[in-house]
This record gives C-alpha cells, structure tokens and sequence, in this order.
C-alpha cells in the first residue's frame, strides 16, 4: 500500500500531534546518540540505504552540516547540491528538477529565497520536500528553538516568547509555532519592518495568541523567553537606514532585565555581534544559542525520520 508523502514546508500546515511525534522522535534519537558516545548501544539507524538531495541556493552552516550529519547518523547518505551547479541555475524547471531528482533520491531538502519555489518543487517532487530556510519562513530552525525551550524550562504551552527584531522568516516561523503550540509571541519591530497583510489576516484568522507592536521594552516586559535575529536577512539590502531602525531593538543586558529573571536568549544564529544583540547577552548565562544549534541535529533527523514514516 502506498503512503501518502509527507512534506515538511511550514508549521502551520502540521496538526499539533504531527510536531510532536517530530519533537519526540528528536528527543528520543538525542539520547540514544548521547548514550551511544557515552558508550552504549549504538543508536538506530533507520534511514540506512535512502539518500538525502540537499540544494542550497544561499551560505549555511548549521543546515547543511546538521542534515548531513543528521543523515548519515541514521545510516543514510546526503548529496549537496547548490544551485549554481545544478542546471536549475541554467534554467531548467523547478518542476523538471522535481520530477529527476525523485527519480534518484528518497528525500529533498531545499533553501531557496522565492517560496513559490520551494511549493513547486515539492507540488512535483514524487519524494517528501523539507523546508530548509525561504525568504518566508524557517520551520527546521524553530523545532530545534522549542525543542531547546522545553529541555530548559518544560512545556512551552502558555508562557511568552518575545521578539525584538524585524519580521523574517524566522519570526514567521515562531508565529506559526505560537498558534500551533499554543504560546504567546509578543512582537516588537519597527513599523516600517513590521509582519505583512497576509500574517496580519493569518493572525487575526487563526486568533493566534500573537500580539504585535513596535515597543521592544513592552514585548519582553515579563517574558520567559527573548529571540531576535539579524538585521540583515539573506536577501535584504545592507543600509544606514536600515539600521537606525533597528537599532533600539537591540536586545542587551538592559532589555533582557525587563523579562523574567530566568528568561531565556535564543538567536537562531549567525549573529552580528554589536548589532542585534550584544556579547554580553549572546555570551551570559540566560543564553541558550549553542543548544539551539545543537538541536538542529537532533531535530532534523526527527523530521527527516517523520517524512520518510520511519519514525520508531
Ligand atoms: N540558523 C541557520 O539556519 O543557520 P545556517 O544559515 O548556518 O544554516
Ligand atoms: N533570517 C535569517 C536567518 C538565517 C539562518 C536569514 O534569512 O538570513
């Protein structure tokens, strides 16, 4: 009997039970990894014989090296792939390279800028298409940030998550995250950066627990949590202006006293130090960046395993 595909491209397209099995699964292979270099058991490897296609249009680090990783731990093997290589960067259809690259491989991972690009590929794909970063949103990276969430301070159902920043794709993420698993995002951006028409209909459409604003000092006022995120998301434009912006959305030792004392940091990382956030944050003892970054790892090899129904 065949299966039906699953794609993993935003988290508000997942019923809740779904992201859980997905953090489960996480959590789970976590420990059997941590057992197994501890010198245990060796850990599961149930993706042995498939093949991961990762396609990067744009730079990564901890996407491309943890899905990597994250495959071959499962004993399956990835294939990187950049755009500029591939004959997409030649013109070739996002619907041919689809319908080939199912032809070879059991799973595709992409990061591509244009949205519409990554709902193409995987309207053609024949094998289950993971959402490695668009210009809208960036669902792998925000399971790791409530995976870590809940390994430090339990659930995350009902506490405030506050963001300082501008509105990116990573923001999108955590509000598709805040409706799903039912948090409060409180959200401060300058008004000029601030969450498009079609999140602002999502929000009021979905009563997500999202408030949206452009007071930082109100939005962390009490928060279990801060994230914030770089200025410049690939594919914006550097500028002055730009930064004074955001300037007064700095999240520094200041801002961070208005939320809770034990209020954690997250930034999904790569930071710009002295913009977005300063060292003595990034560096303190509320910060939880490297955790996040770890759980990368761990989460992507529950999403790879959950696509491909190989979830234990
Ligand atoms: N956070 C994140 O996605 O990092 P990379 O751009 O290094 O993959
Ligand atoms: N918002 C950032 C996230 C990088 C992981 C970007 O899109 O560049």
């Amino acid at each position: 009997m065949s299966k039906t595909l699953r794609h993993f491209l935003d988290l508000n397209e997942l019923p809740l039970g779904e992201l859980r099995e997905v953090l489960a699964a996480s959590s789970a292979m976590k420990a059997k990894l941590k057992a197994q270099k501890a010198g245990g058991a060796p850990a599961d490897r149930p993706l042995t014989g498939k093949t991961l296609a990762m396609i990067f249009e744009k730079p990564s680090t901890r996407t491309r090296v943890s899905f990597d990783v994250g495959m071959r731990q499962l004993g399956g093997e990835a294939i990187m792939l950049t755009g500029a290589e591939m004959q997409l960067g030649r013109g070739e259809t996002i619907a041919d390279t689809a319908r080939v690259l199912s032809r070879y491989v059991d799973i595709i991972m992409i990061r591509i800028l244009n949205h519409d690009a990554l709902l193409e590929l995987a309207q053609y794909a024949t094998v289950p298409v993971i959402n490695g970063l668009t210009r809208r949103s960036h669902p792998c990276q925000v399971m790791a940030d409530v995976m870590t969430f809940e390994e430090h301070r339990g659930p995350i159902q009902g506490r405030t998550v506050a963001w300082s920043g501008d509105d990116n794709n990573v923001l999108a993420s955590w509000a598709h995250a805040a409706e799903r698993f039912k948090f409060n995002l409180n959200v401060a951006t300058p008004p000029q950066l601030a969450p498009n028409k079609v999140m602002r209909d999502w929000i009021k459409a979905t009563q997500a627990p999202i408030v949206l604003g452009n007071d930082p000092e109100a939005a962390v006022r009490g928060a279990d949590c801060v994230v914030t995120d770089t200025w410049f998301s690939m594919g914006d434009k550097d500028g002055e202006h730009r930064h004074n912006l955001l300037r007064p959305y700095q999240v520094n030792a200041r801002l961070m006293r208005l939320a809770k004392p034990d209020a954690l940091f997250m930034h999904c990382l790569p930071a710009h130090r002295g913009d977005e956030v300063t060292d003595e944050v990034i560096d303190g003892p509320q910060s939880v960046v490297f955790d996040e970054a770890e759980n990368r790892l761990h989460v992507q090899k529950g999403i790879l395993a959950w696509c491909l129904q190989a979830v234990g």
